[in-house]
């Protein structure tokens, strides 16, 4: 029998009259709607590094996530049921996505790629000691090194636990470095798993811990592959998720992620939202809504806060390096027209001290620059889309051969 996903909605309430695939869309949970297109930001450990969620809201953010990955090792799944699930205990108030670990146990650092080209059913990474096999997946915890298993059926009562609006089938993020013949198997393993999440899910009735229904994301896998992203993009339309997430390797450049994109969003799901995984510049989000993603997700905005680097519209790179010695005496702010509370309230020169003298501070007043930039991004493409106007926006935001440096 079909899921129906109560609480859930999706309607697409514009489409862009310049003719490109960009539509606006309201999503609903039941922890409130949201405009698409949107971006998501990380709080892996169940946090936004340096800010409280307060700040967030206040920056105009409307949707976070949170890892399955990281979150099962610590505190546990069960005791964030415990403390009321992620939901109070961050004191978030609006909806919230996790990822199912498909990433973080696959593809984040976890050393040797040599094996997998072979193209094995099982593969051995051997730094790693990280087994794939047809019922799960056995990796190291990142805090003792104890051998740990997750499986679909794990990652979905996981996320049951941990309580998020969004959940996401486990999957298998299949690396950049691997053949044709292992990302096709790899694929097809991820559609297995993708109907043994929905199973696990439609077990526990779609509720989460804490009494509130939850919907899914299923995962479109298939390399660099136009044909295998076409076949990925058609079953997992007809599997019963919520929603699409497109995942996997998506090419060496930015010219190739944005052709990959292109054949998954060719053949995805026309009336479900699409999440793009990982994906966040600004560059890139253009080229995505044009293509029809609804959402992205990305650590890099806070990120580089911390390394020292701001948001800049315009700028080439994107971004500014606050170290830079040029900003030692410069009263203005980061950017004259943001009204973040930084830029409301500091100068460059006040920034560039506080980073220097290793002030926390200064990494907290630049995510909140950068958390605020990527929502008044997002606001200004959803604006540019019900006019017409994205290719103006893009001039606007994306730094072009002939701007000044
Ligand atoms: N984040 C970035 N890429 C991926 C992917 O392929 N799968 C999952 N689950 N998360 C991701
Ligand atoms: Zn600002």
């Amino acid at each position: 029998m079909a899921i129906s996903y109560p609480g859930f909605s999706f309607d697409i309430t514009h489409r862009d009259p310049a003719g490109s695939k960009a539509r606006i869309g309201t999503l609903s949970t039941p922890h409130g709607s949201i405009q698409t297109p949107n971006f998501i930001f990380c709080g892996t450990k169940a946090a936004i590094k340096g800010l409280t969620t307060e700040q967030m809201r206040e920056e105009k953010t409307d949707i976070i996530l949170a890892n399955t990955y990281h979150l099962m090792i610590q505190p546990g799944a069960d005791l964030v049921a415990k403390l009321g699930g992620l939901h109070k205990m961050m004191n978030w108030h609006g909806p919230m996505l996790t990822d199912s670990g498909g990433y973080q146990i696959f593809a984040m650092g976890h050393g040797s790629v040599a094996d997998e080209v072979k193209g094995r059913r099982t593969t051995t990474r051997e730094k790693t000691l990280l087994k794939i096999t047809e019922e799960g997946a056995t990796f190291r915890s990142y805090t003792n090194g104890e051998k740990l298993f997750l499986t679909p059926e794990k990652s979905i009562d996981i996320q049951r636990k941990l309580g998020p609006d969004f959940v996401v089938q486990l999957d298998e993020c299949t690396p950049f470095h691997v053949d044709r013949k292992y990302t096709a198997r790899s694929m097809k393993m991820s559609h297995r798993w993708g109907d043994r999440s929905l199973t696990a899910f439609k077990e526990f009735g779609g509720i989460s811990a804490n009494g509130l229904p939850q919907a899914m994301y299923g995962i479109v896998q298939g390399g660099v592959y136009p044909d295998l992203r076409k076949e990925s993009a058609e079953i997992v339309g007809s599997q019963d998720f919520f929603a699409t997430a497109v995942g996997g390797c998506l090419g060496a450049t930015r010219e190739q992620m944005h052709e990959v994109v292109g054949m998954a969003m060719a053949h995805v799901h026309p009336t479900r939202p699409v999440h793009l995984l990982g994906i966040g510049g600004i560059v890139d989000i253009f080229e995505g809504v044009a293509l029809g993603i609804d959402t992205f997700d990305c650590v890099s905005p806070t990120r580089i806060a911390r390394h020292g680097w701001a948001l800049a519209p315009g700028a080439k790179g994107e971004r500014l390096n606050m170290r830079n010695a040029r900003f030692k005496d410069d009263d203005t702010p980061i950017d004259p027209d943001c009204d973040c509370y930084a830029c409301r309230t500091a100068s460059r020169g006040y920034i560039h001290h506080l980073l220097k003298a290793e002030e926390m501070l200064g990494m907290q007043l630049l995510t909140l620059h950068n958390v605020h930039t990527m929502n008044r991004l997002m606001r200004d493409i959803r604006a540019a889309i019900i006019t017409g106007t994205l290719a103006e926006a893009r001039r606007k935001w994306v730094w072009q051969p002939g701007d000044s440096e």
